[in-house]
C-alpha cells in the first residue's frame, strides 16, 4: 500500500527502513525524517504524515526496548556507563 503519494512511499519499505534502523542501533529514536533519509527521500506536502506515523507505530522494531522501574517505562540504554541493563 502506498503511504506517501508524494515520494512513492509504500509501507513495506517503512517497515524494512525501521528494521534496518534498529537492527544497526538499539538506542535509536526513529522519527519520519529519518526513515525518508533512509529511503533516499524527503517529505513534500507532509498530507501523509498521519498515516505514516501510524504504518511507523505498527512496526514490530519501531520502539527502543525498554524496562520498568517504580512503574514506569524507562528505555535500556546500552552502551550508558552504569545504565545497563
Ligand atoms: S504525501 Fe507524503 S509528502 Fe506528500
Amino acid at each position: 500500500m502506498i503511504v506517501c503519494h508524494c515520494m512513492g512511499i509504500a509501507d513495506h519499505e517503512i517497515r524494512s527502513a525501521i528494521d534496518w534502523m534498529r537492527a544497526a542501533d538499539p538506542d535509536t529514536i526513529i522519527t519520519p525524517r529519518k526513515v525518508y533519509r533512509a529511503l533516499g527521500k524527503t517529505a513534500d506536502c507532509g498530507g501523509c504524515l498521519p498515516l505514516f506515523l501510524d504504518t511507523m507505530r505498527r512496526c514490530d522494531s519501531f520502539p527502543v526496548a525498554t524496562t520498568e522501574r517504580a512503574g514506569f517505562p524507562v528505555p535500556i540504554l546500552r552502551g550508558v556507563k552504569g545504565r545497563t541493563e
